[in-house]
């Protein structure tokens, strides 16, 4: 096997990792985040999501913080977007990609979305209609590839119907989401195995939770299977508000010192990263949940 030269890291802090969070962050606090991400040579950054605020509170001023990042050239700001409404919030904001967020457990689906998982597709393709008018792209999610939080195992073959339909729709790439962190570095090669049988593997990316400490082994398992795109959240913040137990993302920190030891390149700064980090974990009041960033403060 083979290593990538290139890894493409998805930026996924400011959305997942902060959806999460109980206490007020201001907008500016949010839009602090997203400039030092970009300034730390992040490809992709997930802002915000346009879901009812009812719902996940946090992700309530998406448009404000999309209105006041600073954009570069080159990079992409992306944004959640679960109906046609969000998605025609989004579109008023000036999102230019999205993300469509399905689940490979029903119980899942109804929990997060409140629909099943085949709703969620049918409400998922006047959006790609849209998107496509619209001239935006759009990448879409699959929840609970390694476990569901109500329903327990989940079969590989689930993901990959829900993965292909997602494809076929026109997701220009589909992430896998171990979304309570279950996952074994066998199971997850078995998965994409099975996944990459209905989706091109250059079209998947992997997207763990580190509640039981298998993120980085399961992404490493996951470059053995030819995956090069994962997402991850500075300082390691995160969780799905509707994944009780669902820990943090794996920190971007962690996954960047094991892709430089590895000499595979990312585009991204380590020591702008972990300013990132340390700033956002100040303003949270909390330690950062990065393996990276607590060994350098020693
Ligand atoms: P619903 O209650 O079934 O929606 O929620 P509805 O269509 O019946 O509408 C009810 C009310 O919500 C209406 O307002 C709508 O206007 C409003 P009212 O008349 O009562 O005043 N509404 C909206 N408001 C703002 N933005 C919208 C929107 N849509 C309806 N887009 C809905 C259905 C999908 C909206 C809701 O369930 C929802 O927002 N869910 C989002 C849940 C979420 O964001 N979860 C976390 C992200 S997923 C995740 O973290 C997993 C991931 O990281 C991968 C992994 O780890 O596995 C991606
Ligand atoms: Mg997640």
């Amino acid at each position: 096997m083979t290593f990538p030269t290139h890894v493409r890291l998805i930026e996924v802090g400011p959305r997942d990792g902060l959806q999460n969070e109980a206490q007020p962050i201001s907008v500016a606090d949010k839009v602090q985040l997203v400039n030092a991400l970009t300034d730390a040579g992040l490809g992709y950054i997930e802002v915000g999501s346009f879901v009812s605020p009812k719902w996940v509170p946090q992700m309530a001023g998406s448009a404000e913080v999309f209105a006041q990042i600073q954009h570069k050239p080159g990079v992409v700001y992306g944004a959640l977007t679960p109906n046609m409404r969000g998605f025609e919030d989004a579109v008023a904001a000036g999102v230019k990609e999205v993300a469509v967020f399905a689940a490979a457990s029903e119980a899942f689906s109804q929990r997060n979305i409140n629909c099943s998982i085949s709703e969620s597709l049918e409400r998922f393709a006047p959006i790609m209609e849209s998107a496509r008018q619209h001239g935006i792209s759009v990448r879409g999610y699959v929840s609970c590839v390694l476990g569901c939080p109500y329903e327990g195992q989940v079969s590989a073959q689930q993901v990959a119907a829900v993965a292909k339909e997602l494809y076929a729709m026109g997701c220009y790439e589909v992430s896998l989401g171990d979304t309570i962190g279950t996952g074994t570095p066998s199971a997850t090669r078995a998965m994409f195995e099975t996944v990459g049988a209905h989706v091109p593997r250059d079209k998947l990316a992997g997207h763990f939770h580190d509640t039981y400490g298998q993120a980085m082994v399961n992404i490493y398992a996951s470059l053995l299977e030819g995956i090069n795109v994962f997402d991850s959240s500075v300082a390691g913040l995160g969780g799905c508000p509707y994944a009780k137990g669902a820990s943090g993302n794996v920190a971007t920190e962690d996954v960047l010192y094991m892709l430089n030891g590895m000499g595979i390149e990312t585009g991204v700064d380590m020591d702008k990263l972990l300013l990132a980090g340390q700033h956002i974990c100040n303003v949270l009041g909390r330690v950062t949940g990065s393996r990276v960033a607590k060994a350098r403060q020693c």
